[in-house]
């Protein structure tokens, strides 16, 4: 059983993340997409939001023989990795940018959980500027970010801005 994680805040969940968990789910049986609980960075969604979201957004990834679970964690991302008994920490990288801080993490990571591989994708060139930060500004500025993050998270996006 060939288990990894996909750690992050999805805050929101984004179309590059999409992508990141269709490039990598042919490399595993199962993939949990991991999202951090951290109330002290003010996020724009809970992370039961964020959970409740990916959960419905995910039956639109096309996977063959890989089951996708969401949960979430706090602490450390290789703590949550060993206790799911995951082989493996999937990250993408976007641009040369995100190289170094995803570096550092992954040997970091790798001292705390020697077992425990980081597998890093390329997302999509059509994805390579999308953040969940640039797609908070720009959606809270009125500008369009519909084709870069999933209708139901721009719905609740909306939503949030009403309230
Ligand atoms: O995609 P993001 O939002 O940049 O994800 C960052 C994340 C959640 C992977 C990173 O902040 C993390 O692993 N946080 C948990 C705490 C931790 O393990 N820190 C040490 C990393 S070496």
């Amino acid at each position: 059983m060939r288990r990894a994680i996909f750690p992050g805040s999805f805050d929101p969940l984004t179309n590059g993340h999409l992508d990141i968990i269709k490039r990598s789910s042919p490399l595993f049986d199962e993939i949990i997409v991991a999202v951090l609980n951290n109330p002290e960075k003010n996020p724009m969604f809970t992370v039961e939001e964020r959970c409740r979201m990916i959960e419905e957004v995910l039956p639109q990834v096309e996977t063959d023989d890989c089951d996708l679970i969401v949960d979430s964690f706090s602490g450390l991302t290789a703590d949550f990795a060993k206790r799911t008994g995951s082989s493996a920490i999937v990250r993408g990288i976007r641009a040369v940018s995100d190289y170094e801080y995803e570096l550092r993490m992954a040997l970091m990571n790798r001292r705390l959980e020697p077992e425990i591989e980081t597998v890093f994708l390329m997302a999509a060139e059509e994805y390579s500027y999308v953040s969940s930060n640039l797609m908070k500004q720009v959606f809270t500025l009125g500008g369009r970010v519909e084709g870069l993050i999933p209708a139901l998270v721009e719905a609740k996006m909306r939503e949030k801005l009403a309230a």
